[in-house]
């Protein structure tokens, strides 16, 4: 009886521990990937991102601004399944819906306020309005947005990554601004090839 109960502990252990190896990036089998090219020994300044610091004392952006430390901008962050993005909105201003592939997000109101929601797999909205100071997550893969319906106030966020490179596909521009045929999206949305000239116009400029 006990040794069939440790087979089930042994077991349950085994599935969240591959549950936890697959909740990230791959692993990588280094402590972390060194730049490519090196000049010189490595120091603390591979591992440090400077690029947040204009946001320090700047104006606020008059539309809806996104500033990322992905692997891209940060390239030590490659194999280290983390990433930030900081999301500026001043009044009115909407983050489209969209999706991020590779991670789940986690979204920190640091100013304002803003209403949030993503769509599951059935459809269904969950959606919330966020005070400054409330945490947000919006499950990996899933179409979500952020809209500040302040006709006044800026709102700012900063969001955190479970990927070192989430990827962003953004629905408008994924479905009107890529280049699949007018009659498929005339066929998919029900419509003629005139109406779907007409979206695809509004995204172009
Ligand atoms: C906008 O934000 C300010 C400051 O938090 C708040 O006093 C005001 O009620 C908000 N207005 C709306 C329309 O939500
Ligand atoms: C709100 O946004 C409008 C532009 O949509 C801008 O003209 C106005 O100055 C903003 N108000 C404040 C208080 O920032
Ligand atoms: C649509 O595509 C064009 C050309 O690739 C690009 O210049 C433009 O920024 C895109 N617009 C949007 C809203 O993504």
């Amino acid at each position: 009886m006990a040794s069939k109960r440790h087979f089930f502990v042994l077991l349950s252990v085994l599935y969240a521990s591959i549950q936890v190896s697959m909740a990230g990036d791959p692993d990588i089998l280094t402590d972390f990937v060194p730049p490519p090219i090196l000049f010189g020994p490595l120091g603390g300044n591979y591992f440090t991102f400077n690029g947040f610091r204009a946001l320090v004392g700047a104006p606020f952006p008059t539309t809806f601004k996104v500033l990322k430390a992905s692997m891209i901008e940060f390239p030590a962050l490659e194999g280290q399944s983390v990433s930030y993005a900081v999301l500026q909105f001043p009044n009115g201003t909407v983050n489209p819906p969209h999706t991020h592939p590779r991670a789940s997000e986690l979204l920190f109101v640091l100013m304002g306020s803003l209403q949030v929601g993503f769509v599951d797999t059935t459809n269904k909205l969950f959606t919330q309005t966020l005070q400054q100071g409330d945490i947000f997550v919006f499950p990996k893969g899933l179409v979500h947005f952020q809209f500040n319906c302040n006709t006044t106030n800026s709102a700012l966020a900063l969001s955190a990554f479970g990927s070192a490179n989430p990827g962003t596909v953004k629905v408008p521009s994924a479905v009107f601004n890529s280049t699949i045929d007018d009659q498929v999206l005339a066929l998919s949305f029900k419509t003629d090839v005139a109406t779907i000239q007409k979206i695809k116009s509004g995204l172009s400029v």
